[in-house]
């Protein structure tokens, strides 16, 4: 595919003020989520909760993207249409998660690894047939003393590269998604400190491998204070400290930046994305790239806490996570208002 038909679907993810919805867990991770509220862990449970996402009316007019996961992609509705032909006549494009999950990393204790280049562009060729537009990879960086490692940084940077490079050339747009967990005591500052020292490798990283810049997106956490941390940035302070550190490491060429959630509330997750383009507005001339979403837990979690598994509540569900698609859509203009929470 050419650079620019990766620019061209990199575009469309980002047009119209829509952004994308992560659905791509693990079998492992959506076990874990439906045990805690009592749903059956089956593969049966796990495609009726993503055709119930999938099927939401009006998803469409929010939502440009869904990342699937492989079981998923390869999953039909129970009137038997794939569910890849489901999400292109809502108009929405088919996003695939391609890494294999973080394993340890030698010699690093508590730092992880993501692994799944090997065998990566074979996959990456049977998903684009499968009819795939963009594909995902998640490295994940701890928090503490020391962390996150040169050595943890490199070895991720150097893989998320990889897969970024093997996307384009099966014509998929790379969604290069280096987290900074949240968990921790640490301050905003050793935050930003970390996301600055991980992207610039990730980009020096994404050079060496002649990625075109143009035809991906970068899929970062806001710069945030730890999770345990006792002093939280306000909405407005989290936009600043992002919004500067990225100006310092993300190139023009990148068309956009889709926040992932990492554990934030709904809310607090359309508050900070809307407080960002509100800067922007400020500041038109002077960000080069759209500010926008690709959450997962920050969309789906009241959908799948209403769901519980029951036929019944289907319809309730599909409204509560178009009401999230709503609200971040609407961060995305600088127009979300936390009154929009109370209907
Ligand atoms: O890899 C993580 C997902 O794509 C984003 O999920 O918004 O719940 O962090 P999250």
């Amino acid at each position: 595919m050419s650079e620019e038909a990766l620019a061209d679907t990199a575009h469309r993810l980002i047009a119209d003020h829509k952004g994308v919805l992560a659905m791509d867990e693990s079998n492992g991770t959506c076990n874990r989520r439906f045990g805690d509220l009592g749903i059956p862990q089956t593969e049966e449970m796990r495609r009726r909760y993503r055709e119930l996402i999938i099927t939401t009316p009006g998803l469409g007019t929010c939502i440009s993207g869904a990342i699937l996961y492989d079981e998923t992609i390869r999953q039909r509705a129970v009137d038997g249409q794939l569910f890849t032909k489901v999400l292109g006549e809502a108009e929405i494009l088919t996003g695939i998660k391609v890494d294999i999950g973080a394993t340890d990393l030698a010699r690093h204790p508590g730092e992880t690894v993501t692994g799944g280049l090997d065998g990566l562009r074979g996959r990456l060729r049977d998903y684009a047939q499968m009819g795939a537009s963009f594909a995902k990879w998640r490295a994940v960086f701890s928090m503490g003393d020391e962390l996150p490692s040169q050595g943890c940084i490199d070895a991720n940077a150097q893989a998320l590269a990889r897969y970024a490079a093997l996307s384009q050339e099966a014509g998929l747009v790379p969604v290069v998604e280096p987290e900074i967990l949240m968990a921790g005591e640490h301050a905003a500052v050793i935050c930003r400190q970390a996301t600055d020292r991980v992207l610039r490798e990730v980009f020096d990283q994404l050079h060496g491998q002649r990625v075109v810049l143009e035809g991906m997106l970068l899929k970062p956490g806001m710069v945030l204070a730890g999770m345990d941390c006792p002093t939280q940035l306000t909405a407005e302070e989290v936009a600043d400290e992002t919004i500067d550190c990225l100006l310092q490491v993300v190139p023009a060429a990148v068309p956009g930046i889709m926040f992932l959630s990492g554990g934030q509330s709904g809310e607090l997750a359309s508050a900070r994305l809307n407080a960002m383009n509100i800067h922007r507005k400020r500041e038109a001339t002077r960000l080069p790239w759209a500010l926008s979403f690709s959450y997962g837990r920050a969309l789906q979690r009241p959908a799948m806490d209403i769901w519980r598994g029951e036929a019944a509540y289907v319809d309730a569900a599909q409204h509560a996570l178009l009401h999230r698609a709503h609200c971040n859509r609407a961060a995305r203009r600088g127009d979300y208002r936390a009154a929009m929470e109370a209907v």
